[in-house]
């Protein structure tokens, strides 16, 4: 298959995908790199291309007016959550039923499910009419792609299309909440630990101890530049004046929260395009999408 770049034709990506091939995909938290759930084939060129490890389970995507029953057992929690929050920035982690490939889970016995907001990505799942899993469309271990251009500069002619969704207004990856014997928030995103127990009126286990979702590797966000952490902007100051002034140095800081989840990931990109050598990055206050921001700066600042 050729390279055909990036393009906005749902039909012609919906049609490669179909064939077998692998799509960039917008949705509205980070691009996606999408195959086939059921083509093993597709799926593992997936794996490959990102340069990560085949055991680590991927999220399947369905379109709205999917019958989730087929791909997962929604107990009265998951459904709860499901018909508040999707389409929308939430993975529902569920036991899996016989259609799930063990090349999709890693063998395991729940699938991770989530049906997208962006009408983009609606579209092009309508079309396909099928799963798609879709991880993040960036090389593994680096800073997640929010635009069709950065999917192409992370992952280029190894892709056979992009579908341009424009920039993801998200910004940051769905919150993964698992719902088996276990009700527990995996990894925190722009629906909060808050609205996961209103929903439900249960009150999730929070993140703690070693993940149960793999991959979700300490240094796992990463760019090149060296990032710091700090709680103020008065503090990113009094950190900037230690730095030796041969270091070129970049605050990211956005007063609004959404704005900071919105353009986080680019903002790094753009540090390490300008060959930042040290971003020092203000942490937001740790309520709602904040955590999720503070979640992947702690990833981005790790040492590797
Ligand atoms: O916002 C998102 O969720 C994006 C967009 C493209 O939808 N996708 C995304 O996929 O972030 P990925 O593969 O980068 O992260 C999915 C996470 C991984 O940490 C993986 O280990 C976990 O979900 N996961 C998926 N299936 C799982 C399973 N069966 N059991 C445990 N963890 C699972
Ligand atoms: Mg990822």
């Amino acid at each position: 298959m050729t390279s055909v770049g990036i393009t906005s034709d749902v039909s012609q990506a919906a049609a490669i995908l179909l064939k077998g091939g692998i799509v960039g995909m917008p949705t509205e938290t980070v691009y996606g790199l999408a195959a086939l759930a059921r083509n093993e084939k597709a799926v593992h060129r997936v794996f490959d291309t990102k340069g990560r490890p085949r055991n680590h389970p991927l999220i399947v995507h369905l379109a709205p007016d999917s019958d989730l029953h087929r791909w997962g057992i929604l107990d009265e929690t998951a459904m709860k959550l499901a018909n508040a929050f999707w389409p929308g920035p939430l993975t529902l982690l569920v036991p899996r039923t016989s259609l799930v490939p063990d090349w999709v889970t890693g063998g395991r016995d729940t699938v991770a499910l989530r049906i997208p907001s962006h009408p983009v990505a609606q579209n092009f799942l309508t079309a396909v009419n099928d799963g798609v899993v879709a991880p993040s469309a960036n090389r593994f271990g680096k800073v997640s792609p929010t635009t069709a251009q950065h999917v192409l500069d992370d992952l280029g002619d190894s892709v056979d299309v992009i579908l341009d969704g424009g920039p993801c207004n998200v910004g940051v990856e769905s919150t993964i909440v698992e719902c088996t014997t276990t009700f527990q928030l995996l990894r925190p995103g722009a629906i909060s630990e808050n609205e996961v127990a209103l929903a439900t009126g249960r009150i999730p286990t929070s993140i703690s101890g070693p993940s149960r979702a793999p991959g979700m590797l300490e240094s796992h966000y990463a760019p090149d530049a060296k990032v710091l952490l700090v709680d103020s902007l008065q503090e990113a100051e009094v950190v900037r004046q230690t730095i030796d002034s041969t270091n070129s140095v970049f605050i990211l800081h956005f007063e609004n929260v959404s704005e900071y989840a919105e353009h986080l990931y680019d903002s790094l990109r753009a540090a390490d395009q300008q060959k930042v050598a040290i971003v020092i990055a203000v942490r937001p206050q740790p309520n709602g999408i904040g955590l999720a921001i503070i979640d992947r700066l702690a990833k981005a600042a790790a040492t590797r």
